[in-house]
């Protein structure tokens, strides 16, 4: 493998906002153009169910997912952009992996220890409303990853412990089954802050104070109104720390433009003011992809075809995979066995060395065609290893170093070549 394969995940739960863009999409569209690099990016409708109940929700996450991505420029002709469920081979392989591992790492998962401990807080049973789903998500995810033999996974630092567990997954498998996976490690994109949302928390669908990423332009205009600012008035010194709105604004702007908005803060700009170069800045960027989104969302079909042939080049890797993994751990046509037999018995055909001990104490051996018929037997060694080493020089010299010993009874020196090269050709 020479290029480096980069793979991630976006999970179908919501409609993508400006921190998804910020943090996920635009990194991501970005590296998929490097040089060098094979890019798997999926839509993660398994993990979907995990969260959501709503069948409708899901379907219009994926659209919208898929929609946004391929709007911000991603090109399913350089990339495998695919739907996890389409891939049968990620389920098949996470039941796999699932007896690989341990349920005390599982205990461990982050997710999975806050759901326990909020349901603790509550004096709830520690288990109630947890879904063996939500228990297994990190495994999933190991399936996600390593049926592609991914490299680097970037992800937000949530998924951290997620990667690290596929690791570890992917190495108890290597070491109980054979070299079989690449070991993934996470990219963690330093320079990709987290956007603050409306309220100045991180911008996240659970807090409800994001910004869609393709809202119109009016409900985007609306929603940048309404980023939570002090109440300092118009000619007041602003403090760019701590200001969501001045966070949002670098995220997009160039360095030139950023100091800009630096020195007006400082100058006293007004918020409202603050708000429009804001607005436009965004719009800027977002305007040009909003038209495509909004085609690809009224052209489902159009979408549906663009995942179709991107599940068709991942399963062009996981399907001989799998083959592989499944025969890896046994889970085999039967006729192999018949193959396997048959070589077995071939090997059974075949001339052998035998060492014995005689009762005077001595080392000997004897070589025996594949008929059992004896056809040397040697002189007593005093020491195992001696009669272990004429062995070896006769498989590796042939006749030549037998010394004076001569074919046994009924055999000839023509029996004991054929024989050696017999062994020689097994070898
Ligand atoms: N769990 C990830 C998230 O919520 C999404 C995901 C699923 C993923 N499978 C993955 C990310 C595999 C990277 C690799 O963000």
């Amino acid at each position: 493998m020479t290029s480096s394969r980069v793979l991630t995940g976006i999970t179908t739960s919501g409609t993508p906002h400006l921190g998804n863009y910020v943090g996920s999409i635009r990194p991501s569209v970005r590296a998929s153009l490097a040089p060098g690099v094979e890019s798997f990016y999926f839509l993660a409708d398994y993990h979907a169910l995990i969260k959501i109940d709503d069948p409708a929700r899901i379907q219009r996450s994926t659209l919208e997912i898929a929609a946004s991505w391929l709007a911000a420029g991603l090109d399913p002709n350089r990339v495998a952009f695919y739907r996890q469920s389409d891939i049968p081979e990620i389920p098949e392989l996470s039941w796999i992996l699932t007896c690989m591992s341990a349920k005390g790492m599982l205990n461990r998962a982050h997710a999975y220890k806050a759901s326990v401990d909020k349901n603790l807080a509550a004096q709830a049973d520690p288990d109630a409303d947890i879904s063996a789903g939500l228990f297994m998500y990190p495994v999933l995810m190991a399936a996600d990853i390593v049926l592609f033999n991914a490299h680097k996974v970037p992800v937000g630092r949530d998924q951290v412990q997620h990667i690290e567990m596929a690791r570890d997954i992917a190495q108890r498998f290597n070491h109980t089954y054979g070299e079989q996976f690449v070991l993934p490690e996470a990219l963690i994109e330093e320079s990709v802050a987290t956007l603050p949302g409306l309220d100045g928390r991180k911008m996240s669908k659970s807090y409800d104070n994001t910004i869609p990423l393709f809202t119109p332009k009016a409900q985007l205009r609306k929603l940048i109104a309404g980023i939570l600012t002090d109440s300092r008035a118009p000619g007041e010194a602003k403090d760019t720390e701590g200001s969501a709105l001045f966070q949002i604004y670098q995220a997009f702007a160039s360095e030139a433009e950023t100091a800009a908005l630096r020195q007006a803060y400082a100058d006293g700009i007004a918020w409202g003011d603050a708000k429009q170069i804001l607005f436009e800045r965004i719009d800027k960027e977002v305007a040009p992809m909003r038209d495509a989104y909004q085609r690809y969302m009224d052209n489902p079909g159009e979408v549906e075809d663009i995942l179709q042939a991107g599940a068709i080049k991942a399963r062009k890797i996981a399907t001989p995979f799998i083959a592989q993994l499944r025969h890896a751990v046994g889970l085999r046509n039967l006729r192999a066995q018949a193959t396997q037999k048959s070589a077995k018995a071939a090997k059974a055909a075949l001339p052998v060395f035998k060492q014995y001990r005689e009762t005077t104490g001595k080392f000997h051996f004897k070589l025996v065609d594949a008929q059992g018929r004896l056809l040397l037997e040697s002189a007593g060694f005093d020491a195992p290893k001696d009669a272990g080493q004429a062995i070896a020089r006769l498989q590796a010299e042939g006749i030549s170093s037998l010394g004076n010993l001569q074919p046994a009874e009924g055999a000839s020196l023509d029996d004991i070549t054929q024989a050696l090269e017999a062994l020689q050709n097994a070898a």
